[in-house]
């Protein structure tokens, strides 16, 4: 492993390698690099004007990963009782915090008002009337559908209406009380298409033209979340996109337009390396298996969705294609059928890179396999 793999920042590699030769932690943990963190953070949202940046809790949870988010003046998207509890026990005030799940469970709904939380999306009739019951005169933004084209994780079949629909919804939201003050939308998770933002602005602004009509001054435009990280392939800059996105939000819209945006992926993502362990290699009809010990479902669960991982391993062996699977005993553990990996012993290290988000939050212990340990360094 003494050679920088190419999708790897040199100073998080160092960090990896030297933190894997002091420790005696048994795998399989995530190395969370702490610097990597905060400089991805310095990148988001400095091309954009009048943004705020919040934190979408989600892609990774971890209490010291939402501290240092926090000592940087971020603010927060959460969407549970879960979440919000994180916040609460680093000391988040509640006017940093925002929710974007445009369906809320009764329960987090009345938690995050007794927070003090004030800011909620919505997109049916019936998530309004709850808010007007749970959450009366809380300050509520639409959520819009946008295209997706281009998102390695699509997010737009569950949530979001079309434009004529929400302009309904933002005057029913406020024949029942409650403040609409805004727009959102998501343009898909791991998003290496800036054309989606640009297309997405053109509709939002049709939107708060539609809501004008109807009385409605709004004045805010959350850009959701989105911006993509190196998985296996280069991405777009953050730089680009969003100077192709202040470029479309300066002409559509006037300079008092707040604009949030709610990155997850993006913060902490490229900062995780899963370190595992080689633990079986077996030749099945013409395929190569090699098994390890970080599966889908204790950490690489977006495998099965279309994130591709890059594979490390210290191996001179002869390069191979491998179905690379997880430790359980199911089936459909399997989280790649075509990587190439110089063969590996039974026994030895794998690091996995651009492993810090989406994988702790989204792990179980199925089949009794731990959660691997979230580290930072
Ligand atoms: C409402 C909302 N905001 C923000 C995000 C973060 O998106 P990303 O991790 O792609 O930046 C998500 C992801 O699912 C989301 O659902």
């Amino acid at each position: 492993m003494e050679i920088v793999p190419e999708m790897v920042d040199k100073n998080t590699w160092d960090k990896v390698i030297n933190y894997i030769a002091m420790s005696d932690e048994q795998p399989p943990y995530l190395l969370m690099d702490k610097e990597m963190i905060r400089e991805k953070i310095s990148q988001i949202g400095r091309t954009i004007r009048n943004a705020k940046v919040f934190y979408a809790v989600k892609a990774n949870p971890d209490i010291e990963v939402c501290r240092i988010v926090a000592e940087l003046g971020l603010g927060f998207e959460i969407a549970s009782e879960g979440e919000l509890r994180i916040l609460a026990q680093i000391g988040v005030s509640a006017d940093r915090i925002i929710t974007s799940n445009p369906i809320k469970t009764f329960r987090f709904l009345e938690e995050a008002v007794r927070y003090g939380v004030t800011y909620f999306a919505f997109d049916s009739n019936a998530e309004v009337d709850k808010m007007a019951r749970y959450a009366p005169g809380a300050s509520v933004y639409v959520r819009l559908t946008v295209p997706n084209e281009g998102s390695e994780w699509p997010l737009s079949k569950k949530f979001g209406v079309e434009i004529e629909e929400a302009a309904a919804l933002l005057v029913y939201a406020r024949d029942k009380g409650l403040n609409p003050v805004g727009i959102t939308f998501h343009v898909g998770s791991q998003c290496n298409n800036p054309y989606n933002w640009q297309h997405a602005v053109d509709k939002a602004k049709e939107l708060w033209d539609m809501a004008e009509a109807e009385g409605i001054k709004l004045k805010m435009l959350d850009i959701g979340g989105g911006y993509p990280i190196k998985y296996t392939k280069n991405v777009v800059d953050i730089a680009t996109i969003e100077t192709k996105i202040d470029k479309v939000l300066r002409q559509k819209f006037s300079d008092d337009v707040q604009i949030f945006i709610e990155p997850g992926r993006a913060v902490v993502g490229d900062a995780g390396v899963f370190v595992g362990t080689v633990i079986g290699k077996a030749r099945r009809g013409d395929e190569n298996w090699l098994y390890i010990d970080v599966g889908v479902f204790n950490g690489l669960m977006e495998s099965i969705g279309g994130i591709k991982y890059t594979y490390i391993v210290g191996s001179r062996g002869e390069e191979k294609t491998w179905t690379v699977a997880g430790p359980s005993c199911d089936s459909f553990d399997v989280i790649d059928k075509e990587a190439t990996i110089a063969e590996p012993e039974v026994g030895n290290r794998i690091l996995i890179p651009s492993a810090g988000a989406y994988t702790i939050s989204y792990a179980s212990e199925f089949n009794g396999f731990s959660i691997p340990k979230t580290i930072l360094i």
